[in-house]
């Protein structure tokens, strides 16, 4: 069994961008700038927002947070966006998910410039990427392509089931993956909670993508030897032994599956690592758009 590494392949990506902004640099050219924004005290939020913009510095781009308070209207947090938009140092940035209740999530990502748009939320970006047009890959499915890529890991003509049918991960997974693309090509399975018999399609699946957010969901009598196994699901279970009172938890019963899988993800350490490097990638590659 090969352990892909989320967090090894991860830290590869950030000193291959790390390189390119010292290019940049010695060109006299403008490094990237990253911007997010976030709303309210939510703890795993402000650390997966911190880890983004501590990511931004180790490989030498400008950033900028932005804390909003929780009581924030939702015309205030549009003027921010529109702020960034017009900024024209800024790059790229991100609004941090999920937004308070009072705060229409929709009605936010379409006021983010799809061109600033890095973390490819805008319905111009989806729809661009289900036409196969270039555009802003979302991070985690981003993150998900580029570590089968770095594995050599072939899709073409393989059975893919994707468990979970969310718009940030499981759909825009399922479109890509199916797509005429160098890591694609493959008959796509989308299954979700109305699946009928879902041990059946999954003993099918040469590679799953568990990403529904169920704690150790996929077990090890529901795949077949040889599988190709991305847990995408991270969820935080108590866990008195640890130090901080939690440990994480993937969507995949990972002793069980690991003794039947070719390559698998851990967690952590294997599809949360890729995220950020993917939008610091997004973020380079607006920058070079941009100008
Ligand atoms: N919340 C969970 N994942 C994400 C992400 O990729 N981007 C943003 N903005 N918020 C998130």
């Amino acid at each position: 069994m090969i352990l892909l590494d989320g967090k090894k392949t991860s830290a590869d990506i950030k000193e291959e961008i790390a390189l390119e902004v010292i290019e940049l640099k010695n060109q006299e050219k403008k490094v990237p700038h990253l911007a997010a924004i976030i709303v309210g005290n939510d703890g795993a939020s402000l650390t997966y927002v911190n880890a983004k913009v501590k990511a931004c510095e180790r490989v030498g781009f400008e950033s900028t947070l932005i804390r909003l308070p929780e009581e924030t209207s939702e015309e205030e947090l549009l003027n921010e966006i529109n702020i960034l938009n017009v900024d024209k140092d800024i790059d790229g940035f991100i609004v941090q998910l999920p937004l308070p209740d009072h705060i229409d999530e929709q009605k936010v990502l379409m006021a983010v410039d799809p061109d600033k748009d890095v973390d490819g939320f805008h319905p111009m970006n989806v729809g661009k990427l289900a036409l196969n047009l270039p555009t802003f890959i979302s991070a985690t499915p981003f993150g998900i392509l580029e570590l089968l890529e770095r594995y050599n890991i072939e899709t073409s003509g393989k059975n893919v089931v994707v468990i979970g049918r969310s718009h940030i991960v499981g759909s825009p997974m399922s479109i890509l993956l199916s797509q005429k693309r160098n890591v694609g090509n493959a008959t796509v399975t989308l299954t979700h909670s109305r699946t009928k018999d879902l041990a059946k399609i999954t003993k099918e699946a040469d590679i799953i993508v568990a990403a529904l957010g169920i704690p150790e969901f996929l077990k090890g009598d529901m795949v077949k030897d040889g599988v190709v196994i991305i847990d995408v699901g991270i969820t935080r279970v108590a866990d008195a032994s640890k130090k901080n009172g939690f440990r994480l938890v993937g969507d995949v019963a990972f002793n069980e599956v690991s003794e039947k899988a070719s390559h698998i993800t851990p967690v952590p350490g294997g599809v949360g690592p890729m995220t950020i490097a993917m939008l610091l990638k997004n973020t380079l590659l607006a920058c070079e758009r941009n100008r």
